[in-house]
């Protein structure tokens, strides 16, 4: 039995790794967590309110729900943290280190996720290393240093068991991202399907490096899986498919729906967004434990167009998706 815990389950990559996790652990044995009240529908699930800055609050549902292993997803994302400063460091600084002392105390098993925010305007852009230079700009990017480092800290000093990526821009169609830099690049899926058209808060050339979410939710769970003794690298692993710039995004999505068109209005992001790298090298990954992703650009479009089409009510008069 392995009783599981998910903060921030409601969120852009919680809602598809909990179904996930049911599917293969069973619904009894997964645990949602969030700062909300339950929804009519969570009446179904297991569902728990909890602040993860709330450290009782925290220990009495591991004590009761008899939690081993918390996919920790509960944080505030660059672009909200850099309005939110102080909050961004509590949930993200105060509410991990809650999580790696209760898995310290209870010995549990701990996935974090960090991200490409970790890296600044002196990081190399292109093919950036494991070990690099970290000078984030953001506060999100310090939190999750600091994070990083309050990993690599419980393993090495009290044999915690957590495992971290530094994913990159994540694209979904389950449920939008909320506060994050690389939002446009699912926002414009909806968009372009409902509107036709999409205004994009960084500029064309912007590059970032994404993936889609099923690949997230398979390297998650495959770091998890791993044998302990291949995970090399407790502050977090480089992690990516692939990367591209809005434009070539806009460009692709334009062999499906021909008269989509994007204007640019860049904004605050797009400092975020320049201080990130284009390229990862996450060769540490696909040695250590095996990465390796199966969506490239082109697979993501014709996936989330076609999911996004069943969701959404397509609205646009423009013609439709053209298999
Ligand atoms: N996707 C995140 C963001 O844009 C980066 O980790 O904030």
């Amino acid at each position: 039995m392995n009783r599981i815990l998910v903060t921030g389950s409601q969120g852009q990559l919680g809602s598809d790794l909990v179904t996930t996790l049911r599917q293969i652990y069973g619904v009894e044995q997964v645990v949602e967590s969030g700062r909300s009240p339950p929804h009519s529908e969570n009446n179904f699930y297991l569902y728990k309110t909890l602040d993860v800055t709330n450290h009782q609050q925290l220990q009495t549902i591991i004590e009761q729900e008899q939690i081993q292993t918390i996919y920790h997803l509960a944080g505030v994302l660059s672009a909200k943290g850099e309005q939110y400063p102080d909050r961004c460091w509590d949930v993200n600084v105060n509410g991990l280190r809650n999580i790696l002392e209760a898995a310290k105390t209870y010995q549990l098993k701990v996935f974090f996720p960090s991200s490409i925010a970790v890296f600044g305007p002196h990081t190399p852009k292109l093919d950036t290393p494991q070990i690099t230079v970290e000078d984030p700009a953001t506060i999100y990017g310090i939190t999750k240093v600091t994070g990083e480092l309050l990993c690599h800290y419980y393993a090495h000093r009290f044999g915690v068991d957590v495992r971290s990526l530094r994913l990159p821009g994540i694209i979904s169609y389950s449920t939008p991202p909320g506060g994050g830099t690389t939002d446009f690049a699912v926002a414009i899926f909806a968009a372009a399907l409902q509107h036709g058209t999409y205004t994009c808060f960084v500029r064309p050339e912007t590059r970032l490096p994404m993936m889609y979410v099923p690949d997230a939710i398979r390297a998650i769970l495959d770091l998890m899986a791993a044998d302990p003794n291949s995970i090399k690298i407790r502050s977090s692993y480089n992690i990516t498919a692939v990367s591209f710039s809005a434009a070539e995004l806009v460009t692709e999505i334009q062999k499906h729906l021909p008269h989509f068109n994007c204007h640019y209005a860049p904004d605050f992001r797009q400092a975020i967004a320049d201080s990130w790298p284009a390229v990862i090298d996450d060769s540490r990954a696909r040695a250590d434990w095996g990465w390796k992703h199966q969506y490239d650009l082109s697979a993501i479009v014709v996936d989330m167009l076609e999911k996004l089409s069943q969701r959404i009510e397509v609205t646009s008069q423009k013609p439709a998706v053209r298999s």
